[in-house]
């Protein structure tokens, strides 16, 4: 064997992540907005969690979902921004291949957990809608922290079986991911074994667990559009309307970035807006959402106004 080729078959230990091109100053000028949306992201989740818990209108399973929904999204930004200002600020783009690998798991359990969480909410949706008279025998405490329970624990165990394959895999060669974080496709693109059972994985947890879960949301909100349609007042059909419409435009941004970047066939154009699409799902999203609820939500207001107020009357009494 020449060196050449000996190069070759050498096993590599890192990747190397090129995140948003190679301009020093550019990663420089990146660093700043993504560290104002970190921060946003993480001030507006947080927020949202203290309203949830501390004011009592808002104890329902509704917003305790939505609570969890912020704590996931929490943990779901902090698997990729952190790295990513670190690599903005030192320069340094290597990641080991075990970290790569680690922090795709994380993701991706994270992301399959909020597809369950999103479909727990819009049946708790659907229940409100149209079965409200037992909404309250259905949607009892114990079976709302089942749900949440189970979408973390689904989530995490279905990626795991995931990750089992692709531990198995050997890289070598080339080391360049041109994306910012440890994607599913970019660390297949790198392997030098065979990707079949891997991807085999992949295709057989999505269709038989993430696909159930997104057609659930979708026959969620078909059955609750149906029911609103038919109400006779229009008073009584935007109230309706009022207290799922937040979670609609959360689940469209959701999946509707998801299946650009992940369903759509890759043409060239499409190649090149991945990344961008990318940055929506991973990084926009979670800091829409409690702005989302915030801002359309007039339960949500109501109760910011009361927490503004209590901490006005505090200042006064001190
Ligand atoms: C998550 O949901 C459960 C069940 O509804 C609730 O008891 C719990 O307080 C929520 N957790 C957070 C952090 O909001």
């Amino acid at each position: 064997m020449d060196e050449l080729e000996w190069e070759n078959q050498t096993t590599i230990t890192e990747f190397l992540l090129l995140g948003f091109g190679d301009f020093h100053e550019l990663q420089i000028l990146l660093f700043f907005p993504f560290l104002v949306i970190y921060v946003l992201t993480m001030t507006g989740n947080i927020l949202i969690i203290v309203l949830v818990l501390t004011d009592q209108h808002l104890h329902t399973p509704m917003y305790l979902f939505l609570a969890n929904l912020s704590c996931l999204e929490i943990c779901y930004t902090s698997t990729i921004l952190p790295r990513m200002l670190a690599s903005f600020l030192t320069g340094n783009r290597t990641v080991p291949v075990h970290g790569c690998i680690v922090q795709f798991w994380v993701f991706g359990s994270l992301a399959a957990s909020e597809c369950y969480l999103l479909s727990a909410m819009s049946f708790d949706r659907y229940v409100a809608i149209c079965k409200p008279l037992h909404y309250t025998a259905i949607m009892k405490t114990k079976v709302c922290l089942q749900l949440v329970a189970a979408s973390w624990v689904c989530g995490f165990v279905e990626n795991a079986i995931l990750i089992l394959f692709v531990f198995d895999l050997t890289f070598c060669g080339h080391n360049e991911i041109d994306h910012f974080f440890c994607d599913f496709i970019p660390i297949m693109q790198l392997s030098c074994t065979d990707t079949h059972k891997a991807q085999l994985a992949l295709t057989f947890l999505a269709s038989f667990c993430t696909f159930p879960a997104f057609i659930l949301t979708i026959a969620s909100y078909v059955y609750i559009i149906n029911a609103i349609i038919r109400i006779p007042s229009v008073r009584g059909r935007q109230k309706a309307f009022s207290t799922c419409s937040s979670h609609l435009v959360v689940v469209s941004i959701f999946y509707g970035t998801i299946i650009i970047v992940y369903v759509l066939p890759k043409t060239e154009i499409l190649k090149n807006l991945n990344k961008m699409f990318s940055v929506f799902y991973t990084v926009l999203t979670p800091l829409v959402n409690p702005l989302i609820y915030s801002l359309r939500n007039k339960e949500v207001k109501e109760a910011w106004k009361r927490c503004v107020m209590k901490c006005k009357s505090n200042r006064n009494i001190m």
